[in-house]
């Protein structure tokens, strides 16, 4: 099996395969996940909530994502390998983000996810042109969950829609090749999906219509002891191997019977 590369990824689109992703944070996960058909590996900032204890992704660091990149990258070659920078790593500056996605693409790295909408276009132009594939996120952007007052759906209202859809456009015309979209309503997801035409849209409670999907490991499997957020299932109800259950996820994705409505805003 061929590795995933950006390539890939656009012909999965034009074609209209689904992109699966799911967080990873160590080597035997990543292996386990590779073997069951993830394409892209998210070692996420969520590490900070699901690994670490911690309320909020705000106090994970640039050490923090640099070791745990390399745990998965030690653990699997196929999916590409997509790592959050961390609050604080990229905002100043895109000097400060390009000196931050170089440590992060030295440690195994094949993308870097940043959040934020028009504002991070800049950055995301910088990095791309400097050879670092970029994944953005909009919608809920846990790193700004102050300024947001709560965990809470975006884009509700015609404003928040518009911004939304405005901020997908230049994220896209700035070079970003995917796009996290979290708790957006899914006709408002469906919407931008459909209104652009490179970037790859990944929905986590955004509805079924976009180019892939992305969940938290440690909700799939049923083992984050918080309250389990409406667009997350856990998918060892019905499977009696961790094997089995991220098999069940990958195909449930592919085939559209993930997310239902009863995931979706
Ligand atoms: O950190 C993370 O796991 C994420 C996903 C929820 C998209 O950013
Ligand atoms: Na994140």
């Amino acid at each position: 099996n061929k590795p995933i590369t950006l390539f890939e990824l656009g012909k999965m689109r034009a074609e209209g395969r689904k992109i699966v992703m799911l967080t990873g944070y160590d080597a035997s996960f990543a292996a386990l996940l590779e073997r069951n058909g993830v394409d892209v590996i998210l070692v996420g900032d969520s590490l900070g909530n699901v690994l670490q204890g911690q309320k909020t992704t705000l106090p994970v660091t640039m050490d923090h994502m640099v070791y745990h990149t390399e745990c998965v990258a030690r653990g699997c070659s196929r999916p590409l390998i997509v790592t959050d920078m961390p609050f604080g790593s990229y905002a100043e500056s895109p000097a400060q983000a390009m000196r931050n996605a170089a440590r992060l693409m030295a440690a195994g790295a094949q993308m870097v996810k940043l959040e934020g909408g028009a504002v991070m276009a800049e950055t995301v132009r910088f990095l791309v042109e400097r050879g670092v594939p970029v994944c953005a996120h909009i919608g809920l952007t846990p790193q700004s969950v102050h300024q947001l007052g709560g965990y809470r759906v975006q884009g509700r209202s015609d404003a928040g829609a518009a911004t939304l859809k405005a901020d997908a456009l230049a994220l896209e015309q700035a070079g970003a090749s995917l796009i996290v979209m979290e708790m957006v309503p899914a006709g408002l997801a469906a919407e931008v999906t459909a209104s652009l035409s490179s970037m790859a849209t990944i929905g986590i409670g955004a509805g079924a219509d976009c180019h892939g999907q992305v969940l938290v490991l440690h909700d799939l499997i049923g083992v984050f002891p918080g309250k389990r957020p409406r667009f997350a299932k856990n998918f060892m109800e019905a499977a009696t191997s961790l094997d089995e259950a991220v098999a069940r996820y990958v195909a449930d994705v592919q085939e559209g019977r993930f997310p239902g409505p009863e995931h979706s805003y």
